[in-house]
């Protein structure tokens, strides 16, 4: 080969290659045969990184035999692994054959099938339970906590000839010689059993019952697997989680598995813990140290400019822009148009040219002063200590952008009235959209004390490295204004105080989201005290101050009176500042803000999501007042479902609230040091949480004494 060719080659191979970035740690194997394995699976040592393991923990360890078969521990045959957190193994058929002669009762042993995937789950949603015989049925047991739950199917043909009826070869399986269901989420161990009824007269020959769990679609029925199933496995999908935390737990653990550029998710109710995701724009494998990397649009043409050389790469994200002298926005719709001033120029009177060129001058005065003026807001506001601050910051993608003001008033359609969405003494909230098409709220105060500048911007550096999923994100701020404008993420279904209030809505709140939303919160808030870079008193906790997306995911907002803590001191005195009805007495007396000022707020908020009353009433009479009072005398009496919320509670869920109540009790406590942490709170409510998730498996547990379910 000539040595050119050969070079061109090897370069082709190079870029191949290098376009599947390989999931794995330094020294690690890829593949074993035709499979790939993505970290946290791996296989064995590092060869490079002083011998560490290839895996995250021995839950995700493979063994490659013959560099063909992948096993898991127990000599499970993998068959593929996709990143997103689901395995494809083999697992048996389990038969049950009977010889004819000896078929008239009903004593044979059954072939059991067993199968533990503990930690890991196996998928409800990608594998069904499948009967195969005539005269046949099948059983599947799982342990949960606990308890043994049973399901299955069974098919009959009596006397019937299956073949006549059935057909020959039809693929489908529809419980005639072939039965399914559904299973159920979160098993981890599994037994199968094939079971035959006493036969009737037709069949003298011999038969055979197979049961077995197999992915969707991976099994074609055929009438003649009825006496003869060729297959001794099938593939099964189960579930990988990184731990059976959720991700508040994990968030504050050594231990988090995701890196940078990704999130955390573990809103799926058929996978037993936390796992995590690349965050939208970016790509990789999100376990590994490096984290996600940028996916550069502009090169892999998922762009939608007009041309690559009209797009601007950026982080999680693209711009198009056109090239100067062009208006446009340069995207595939817009395009980019040249300027034609010819005409305009022909027809101007030269009469008038004096008076425009006077004019022109006028006009560049007029902007030259108001550059000016913006450049003097922004180093008033503290424009370039934040400039050094992000530039010191290595991590780029968790700084604060620092917006232009044309960027926010046209966002804002100049702060048109019709777009306020909050109004308070902290100043107004506008609803806008940003030229990338990012929904935010703008937040405009009314004035802000010179001497706090640099607070001021210290606050903006470190909230907006806040990356919490239960936190509104700071995206960037704008110092070019008089008074400073923050730019938020926008939260689209209003704040948990109104949730509450309106008529209709509250309904919308069960117990299960209440217990979730006091669940985020309170992990938010915990993560504020005690894994932010720097420990946060957020001084505000209301329930005005969560506000509610979409699905109801609570986002703790609004952190204008939070002041960060000093790391040498736990105490700062200052102001007393907050909300009546959530405030502090002990603070209220002494000034000392200390993280249980939160403690005792979310307290009141607690005791908002058991009884959907206002914090604070005039209207009341005088004893109820003060909602938390009222609430805490109701408990001290032992009648505290007086106060709880008409319809929330039913004799299934009055554990839990009650458990509820003494914690908000708890969180109430008079004096400070006798409250608990957030973090305890945050766990203890996420205890009390997977109890009331997993309480109907009581209500199963005599399931199987029923001998046939479903067909
Ligand atoms: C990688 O595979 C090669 C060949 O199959 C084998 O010799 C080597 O030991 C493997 N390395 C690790 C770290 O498993
Ligand atoms: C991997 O290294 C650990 C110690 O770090 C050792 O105990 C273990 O035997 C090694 N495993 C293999 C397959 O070499
Ligand atoms: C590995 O290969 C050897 C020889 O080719 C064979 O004897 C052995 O059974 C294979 N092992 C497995 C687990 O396939
Ligand atoms: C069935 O049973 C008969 C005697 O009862 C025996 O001779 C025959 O081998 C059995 N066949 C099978 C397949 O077990
Ligand atoms: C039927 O079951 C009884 C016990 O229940 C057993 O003694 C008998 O041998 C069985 N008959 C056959 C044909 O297997
Ligand atoms: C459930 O656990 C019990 C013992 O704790 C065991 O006897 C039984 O076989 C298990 N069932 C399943 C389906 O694993
Ligand atoms: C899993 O099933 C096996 C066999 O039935 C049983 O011995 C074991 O106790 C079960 N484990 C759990 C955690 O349920
Ligand atoms: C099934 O196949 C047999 C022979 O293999 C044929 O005689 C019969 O007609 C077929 N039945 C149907 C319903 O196609
Ligand atoms: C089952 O066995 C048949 C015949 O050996 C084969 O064609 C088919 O692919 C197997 N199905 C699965 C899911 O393994
Ligand atoms: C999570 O797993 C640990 C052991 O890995 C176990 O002790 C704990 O009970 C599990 N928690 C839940 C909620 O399943
Ligand atoms: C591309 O984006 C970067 C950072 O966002 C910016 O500094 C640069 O000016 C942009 N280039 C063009 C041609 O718009
Ligand atoms: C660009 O302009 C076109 C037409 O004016 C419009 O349809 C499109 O939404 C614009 N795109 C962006 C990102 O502003």
């Amino acid at each position: 080969m000539h040595p050119l060719i050969m070079v061109s080659l090897a370069l082709l191979i190079e870029t191949v290659a290098s376009d599947q970035p390989k999931q794995v740690l330094p020294g690690c194997n890829y593949t074993c045969g035709d499979l790939t394995i993505p970290y946290p699976f791996g296989i064995g040592n590092s060869t490079a990184q002083h011998h560490t393991p290839c895996y995250m923990d021995s839950k995700f360890e493979l063994t490659c035999v013959n560099n063909s078969k992948l096993i898991r521990p127990r000599g499970i045959e993998v068959l593929d692994i996709n990143p997103q957190g689901q395995v494809e193994m083999k697992f048996s058929v389990s038969h049950l054959c009977s010889n004819g002669s000896s078929s008239s009762n009903n004593t044979e042993e059954a072939n059991r099938a067993y199968l533990i995937v503990s930690p890991h789950t196996i998928s409800s949603t990608e594998n069904k339970f499948i009967t195969v015989g005539c005269d046949s049925y099948g059983y599947l047991n799982s342990n949960f906590t606990g308890g043994t739950y049973s399901t299955g199917c069974l098919t009959r043909c009596y006397d019937f000839k299956p073949k006549i009826v059935i057909g020959n070869n039809t693929g489908k399986c529809t419980g005639l010689g072939c039965c399914q269901v559904d299973i159920p989420s979160s098993m981890k161990n599994i037994t199968i059993e094939a079971f035959k009824f006493p036969t009737s007269t037709l069949s003298k020959e011999n038969s055979c019952s197979y049961s077995f769990i197999a992915k969707q679609g991976s099994y074609k029925f055929s009438v003649d697997h009825i006496n003869n199933l060729p297959n001794e496995t099938f593939p099964l999908v189960i579930n990988w989680a990184i731990t059976n935390e959720s991700c508040q737990i994990a968030h504050t653990t050594n231990s988090y598995a995701c890196k940078k550029n990704s999130e955390c998710v573990d809103d799926d109710p058929d996978y037993d813990g936390y796992r995590c995701k690349c965050l939208q724009g970016f790509e990789g494998n999100p376990y590994l140290p490096g984290g996600c990397t940028d996916i550069d649009e502009c090169a892999t043409k998922t762009h939608v400019c007009k041309n690559k050389a009209n797009c601007n790469n950026t982080l999680g994200s693209h711009t198009c822009f056109c090239p100067k002298g062009q208006t446009g926005n340069g995207t595939k719709e817009g395009g980019c148009q040249k300027v034609h001033l010819n005409a305009t120029r022909i027809v101007l009177p030269t009469v008038l040219g004096a008076g425009a060129l006077f004019m022109i001058f006028f006009l560049i005065y007029q902007r030259r002063k108001f550059i000016k003026l913006k450049e003097k807001f922004f180093r008033q506001n503290g424009g370039s200590i934040l400039e050094q601050k992000l530039l010191q910051r290595k991590d780029s993608s968790q700084i604060a952008h620092i917006f232009k003001e044309n960027e926010l008033r046209k966002a804002t359609n100049n702060f048109d009235e019709s777009l306020i969405i909050g109004r308070g003494g902290f100043g107004t909230v506008f609803k806008g959209e940003l030229d990338d098409n990012r929904i935010v709220a703008i937040k405009k105060s009314k004035t802000i004390d010179e001497s706090q500048i640099e607070q001021f911007i210290n606050e903006v550096d470190v909230v907006s490295q806040i990356n919490h999923r239960n936190v509104v994100k700071l995206l960037g701020c704008c110092l070019e204004t008089e008074v400073p404008l923050l730019v938020y993420e926008f939260v689209s279904n209003g704040t948990l105080s109104e949730f509450l209030r309106t008529q209709g809505k509250t309904n919308d709140l069960t117990w299960k989201t209440r217990l979730r939303i006091a669940v985020e919160v309170a992990g938010a808030l915990s993560y504020l005290h005690s894994a932010a870079s720097i420990p946060i008193i957020h001084r505000d906790v209301k329930s005005a101050n969560i506000l509610l997306d979409g699905t109801n995911t609570a986002k703790v907002s609004d952190f204008g009176a939070s002041r960060l803590i000093p790391l040498d001191q736990t105490e700062v005195a200052t102001m007393v500042q907050g909300t009546i009805g959530y405030l502090d007495p002990e603070y209220m007396q002494t000034s000392q803000l200390t993280e249980k000022s939160d403690v005792y707020s979310f307290g009141v908020v607690l005791v908002e999501l058991l009884t959907g009353e206002k914090p604070f009433c005039f209207g009341r009479p005088e004893e109820r007042r003060s909602l938390a009072t009222h609430f805490l005398s109701c408990l001290k009496k032992d009648n505290v479902f007086e106060v709880i919320q008409d319809g929330l509670w039913n004799e299934e869920n009055k554990q839990v609230i009650m458990e509820v109540a003494v914690l908000a009790a708890n969180c109430l406590r008079l004096i400070g040091e006798e409250r608990p942490s957030m973090k305890e709170v945050a766990m203890e409510l996420e205890g009390m949480r997977l109890m009331d998730k997993h309480s109907w498996i009581n209500a199963d547990l005599n399931v199987e004494e029923s001998p046939l379910l479903a067909s």
